[in-house]
C-alpha cells in the first residue's frame, strides 16, 4: 500500500483542492491507491474555463512556430518521462507495458508532427478580380476548448486532441476520464511545465455524468466554451453534438465502434489468426479500435475456427505490472467488466453459440493461462461466440471488454455486407491477397479507417482517426485533417487602390471579341 495523497485540480497557473474527493486504484490490484483527486465542482469548471478564456488572446498572438517550439518541449518532455508515465498507465488502467509505451509513443509522434505544423498552418494567398488589391486566407483558432476524454487511452488520446488545439492557438480546459486522473496528473504537469503562460492549458478532475464532465458541457451554453471534443460512448457523443449544435458549434467526437475483421478463404491464415487475437483481446478489448466480430468466409470458417480457439487456449492473462508476457490484464474498472458480463445473457436469449468463455476470472473459474490472484482486480475469460447474425445484440452493440463473434459468410459480396450491418463505422480490416476482393472491401466498406493484412488497430499519429455513421459526425483526429477542427478560416481582402473599387461591379470584366461559329468555319 503506497502513501496516499490528495491532489489538485491543475488551472488558472493554481492548485485547487476540492472538498470531494474520489480515489484512483491500480485496476490490476484494487487495494493499491494511487491517490486522491478533487471532484470538480461547477464553479471550478467554469472558473478553469474562465481561466482559459483570460489567456486565450495572449496565446493566440504568440506566433505560430513559438508554439510549435513549445508543441515540441513537450514532446521532449514526454519522451523523458516515457518509462515512467508507461508504467504508471499500467498501475493505473491496466494495459500491459508494451502497449503502455505505445501510447505514450504515440503522444510524443503527436508532439513532433506539430512541432513543425507551427511553421506550417498554411493559409493561401488568392488573386483579386481588382488591381491593387490582394486576397488571403488564415487560420485562426476557435478560443477555448473543452476536452472530455476516456480511460482506455490515457496519454495517447488527450494529446490528439491538445497538442493540435494548443498549437492552432486556442486554449483548454480538459476534464480527463475518472479512470484516470493519475496519468493525468502527470501528463498536466508535464504540459504546464513546457512553456505555457498560465491558463492556457487547465485539467479538471471529476466525473461526468452529472459531475464535471456535464459541468463543461453545460459552459458551451454559457459561452465559455468554444469548441467541445470528446471521445467516448455515442450517447453521450450524441449529448455533447446536441448542445453544441445549438449553439451553432461543430464538435469533435470520436465514439463507439463494432468493429468488423474479415477473413477470407484465400488469406495467410497464421497471420489472420494473430491479428484476429491481438484485435479482439489486446487492451482487455477496450479499444475504440479493438474487433467486434470476425467475419470468416466459408471454405475456411472451420479450420480458421480451430486454430483461432487453439490461440485463445494459450492466452495469457494477469497482472501486467507483474507479468510482463500477458496478452490482457483486467478491466479499467468493475463497470466495464459488469457491462461485458451481460453479453452472456444476449449470446442465450438470441441464440448464439458460446465456444470459449466463463464470465469473470475467479480462483475457481481461470483459463489456464491466468496468472496470479484473480480477486484483486477484474478480469475477464477471452469469450468466442459462432452462430451470431446482424441483428443479434452481440453483433450489434459495442462491448468493451474481451470477447468475440465468429460469423459465417460466403463470398466477398456478403463479407462487406455484413461487415457493414452494424450502425457503428470506426475501424475495419480484411485479410486476403486477392486484388480484386480486397478492393471490393476497401471501397465498400463504411468506416473511417481500413486495415489491409493487419488489426483492426494501429492508427498512427499522423493518420486521420475517426468514423461513420454512430462512431462519429466527420470530424478527423490526427494528420494534417484535424487542424480543421480547431481552427477557422478567415479570408481578408487588403485593398490599396485608395479608391472605392467594388467586387462584382467595379471588376473589368473584358467582353468576347470575335465570336467564332464552329460550324460556319467548315
Ligand atoms: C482508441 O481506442 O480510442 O489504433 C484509440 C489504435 C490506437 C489508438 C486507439 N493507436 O488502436
Amino acid at each position: 500500500m503506497t502513501e496516499q495523497r490528495t491532489y489538485p485540480h491543475l488551472y488558472g497557473g493554481r492548485e485547487v483542492s476540492g472538498t470531494e474527493t474520489f480515489l484512483s486504484r491500480n485496476s490490476s490490484n484494487t487495494e493499491d491507491v494511487l491517490g486522491a483527486f478533487p471532484e470538480a465542482t461547477k464553479e471550478q469548471v467554469r472558473e478553469a474555463a474562465q481561466a482559459a478564456r483570460d489567456a486565450a488572446a495572449t496565446w493566440a498572438n504568440t506566433p505560430a512556430p513559438i508554439r510549435g517550439q513549445v508543441v515540441g518541449l513537450i514532446g521532449q518532455a514526454i519522451e523523458k518521462q516515457k518509462e515512467a508515465l508507461s508504467r504508471l498507465i499500467t498501475r493505473e488502467m491496466g494495459k500491459t507495458l508494451k502497449e503502455a509505451r505505445g501510447d505514450v509513443q504515440e503522444a510524443i509522434d503527436t508532439c513532433y508532427f506539430f512541432q513543425s505544423e507551427g511553421r506550417r498552418l498554411y493559409g493561401q494567398t488568392v488573386p483579386s478580380e481588382m488591381p491593387n488589391k490582394d486576397l488571403m486566407t488564415f487560420r485562426r483558432p476557435l478560443g477555448v476548448v473543452g476536452i472530455v476524454t476516456a480511460g482506455n487511452f490515457p496519454v495517447a488520446v488527450p494529446s490528439w486532441k491538445i497538442i493540435p488545439a494548443l498549437v492552432t492557438g486556442n486554449t483548454i480546459v480538459w476534464k480527463p476520464s475518472e479512470d484516470v486522473p493519475a496519468c493525468s496528473y502527470a501528463l498536466t504537469k508535464i504540459i504546464q511545465g513546457a512553456g505555457l503562460p498560465a491558463g492556457v492549458f487547465n485539467t479538471v478532475f471529476g466525473g461526468g455524468k452529472d459531475a464535471a464532465g456535464q459541468h463543461l458541457i453545460d459552459l458551451i451554453d454559457e459561452g465559455l466554451i468554444d469548441k467541445m471534443a470528446f471521445t467516448g460512448s455515442t450517447e453521450v457523443g450524441r449529448y455533447v453534438g446536441e448542445v453544441a449544435g445549438r449553439n451553432l458549434q461543430h464538435p469533435t467526437l470520436e465514439l463507439g465502434g463494432k468493429n468488423p475483421l474479415v477473413v477470407m478463404r484465400d488469406a495467410d491464415l497464421d497471420n489472420a489468426v494473430q491479428g484476429a487475437l491481438f484485435s479482439a483481446y489486446a487492451t482487455g478489448g477496450q479499444r475504440c479500435t479493438s474487433a467486434g466480430s470476425i467475419i470468416i468466409d466459408e471454405p475456411i470458417y472451420d479450420e480458421f475456427k480451430e486454430r483461432f480457439l487453439e490461440a485463445v487456449r494459450q492466452i495469457r492473462i494477469g497482472d501486467p505490472n507483474i507479468h510482463q508476457d500477458v496478452l490482457y490484464g483486467p478491466f479499467i474498472n468493475e463497470r466495464f467488466y459488469r457491462r461485458w458480463l451481460e453479453q452472456y445473457d444476449w449470446g442465450k436469449e438470441d441464440g448464439a453459440t458460446l465456444l470459449y468463455g466463463d464470465g469473470r476470472i475467479t480462483e475457481d473459474s481461470k483459463p489456464a493461462g491466468f496468472e496470479g490472484d484473480p480477486d484483486t482486480g477484474f478480469y475477464g475469460w477471452p469469450t468466442v461466440w459462432e452462430d451470431v447474425k446482424p441483428g443479434m445484440r452481440l453483433f450489434q452493440t459495442e462491448i468493451f471488454g474481451p470477447t468475440i463473434n465468429l460469423v459465417k459468410v460466403n463470398g466477398i459480396d456478403e463479407a462487406v455486407e455484413t461487415a457493414n450491418a452494424v450502425d457503428y463505422g470506426l475501424s475495419s480490416s480484411i485479410y486476403s491477397n486477392d486484388r480484386e476482393w480486397v478492393y471490393a472491401y476497401r471501397e465498400g466498406i463504411q468506416a473511417g479507417m481500413t486495415s489491409i493484412n493487419n488489426t483492426t488497430n494501429g492508427a498512427e499519429a499522423h493518420m486521420p482517426f475517426g468514423g461513420v455513421k454512430g462512431s462519429g459526425n466527420g470530424t478527423r483526429e490526427s494528420g494534417i485533417w484535424v487542424i480543421e477542427a480547431y481552427t477557422y478560416w478567415h479570408g481578408v481582402n487588403d485593398d490599396i487602390s485608395g479608391k472605392l473599387q467594388l467586387a462584382q461591379m467595379d471588376t473589368a470584366y473584358v467582353d468576347e471579341t470575335e465570336p467564332v461559329d464552329v460550324e460556319g468555319l467548315f
